[in-house]
């Protein structure tokens, strides 16, 4: 399927529209930003990783019974997904202790969290996105009580089953974040965007050592080093 127009240009990926109206395809960029865009590289092999592992985890994923916005990978950078209405909020599930929590909460770092705590936070740029709760989600009409129940249940059960997933490879799922949309023939919640290194806490089972952006927003190591070593992994497991 050709792509056509462009809809879309972001930090990470370009959308396009596609001859079917309600398929979009993505184009993986290899460009890493962190700090809400103040640190910004141009990283090579970036795309085609994130892809490729994005790919695998929507694949694992529909197995298992959760359906996302993802139709198929198209090439090592491109993949064909279902066009959804994105409800701009970022959720985070946290397993351990770390990151902004941590600034935050001033926790113990790596403390395990019972149970995994969730957070929404709003998708704007402009106002840093702002942690919100259940009730600012309905007052600001981003999705209604029934959506945020659906979108917490799925939340929990991507997470047993990502966890079960890394830990097959030698990775604790430590904290990550999904975006969800809604189908624009059914209304159902569907899980959108990507997960990957970029948008998951991976430490070594052993070592702590990080797998993940990290690697990058703390500048301790070589990003495609690390993510090379988590597709790999996951690759031995087909
Ligand atoms: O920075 P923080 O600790 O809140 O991040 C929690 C999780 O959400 C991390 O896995 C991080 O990679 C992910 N995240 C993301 N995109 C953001 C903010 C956080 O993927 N804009």
């Amino acid at each position: 399927m050709d792509k056509q127009d462009l809809l879309y240009s972001g930090k990470a990926k370009k959308l396009y529209q596609t001859e079917q109206e309600n398929v979009l395809h993505v184009e993986y960029l290899d460009q890493a930003t962190a700090l809400n865009g103040l640190k910004k590289d141009q990283i090579v092999g970036k795309g085609e990783l994130n892809n490729q592992i994005t790919s695998f985890i929507f694949n694992y994923l529909k197995e298992q019974g959760v359906a996302s916005h993802f139709i198929s990978q198209l090439s090592k950078t491109e993949q064909l997904v279902k066009k959804v209405q994105i409800i701009p909020l970022e959720v985070v599930l946290r397993n351990l202790a770390t990151g902004s929590f941590v600034k935050k909460f001033h926790v113990e770092e790596g403390k395990v969290l019972t149970p995994p705590i969730m957070e929404f936070f709003y998708k704007n740029d402009e106002l840093n996105d702002p942690m919100m709760n259940e009730d600012h989600i309905h007052a600001l009409q981003l999705a209604t009580p029934e959506e945020i129940q659906e979108i917490k249940k799925q939340t929990r059960l991507i997470n047993e089953l990502l966890k079960e997933l890394f830990s097959q490879i030698g990775l604790t799922l430590v904290d990550f974040k999904l975006e969800f949309g809604r189908d624009l023939e059914t209304g159902a919640i569907l899980l959108a965007d990507e997960i990957s290194p970029d948008t998951c806490r991976l430490w070594d089972q052993t070592t702590g050592q990080s797998f993940d952006k990290d690697v990058y927003r703390k500048d301790i190591g070589n990003l495609i080093d690390v993510y090379q070593i988590v597709f790999d992994r996951l690759m031995k497991l087909n």
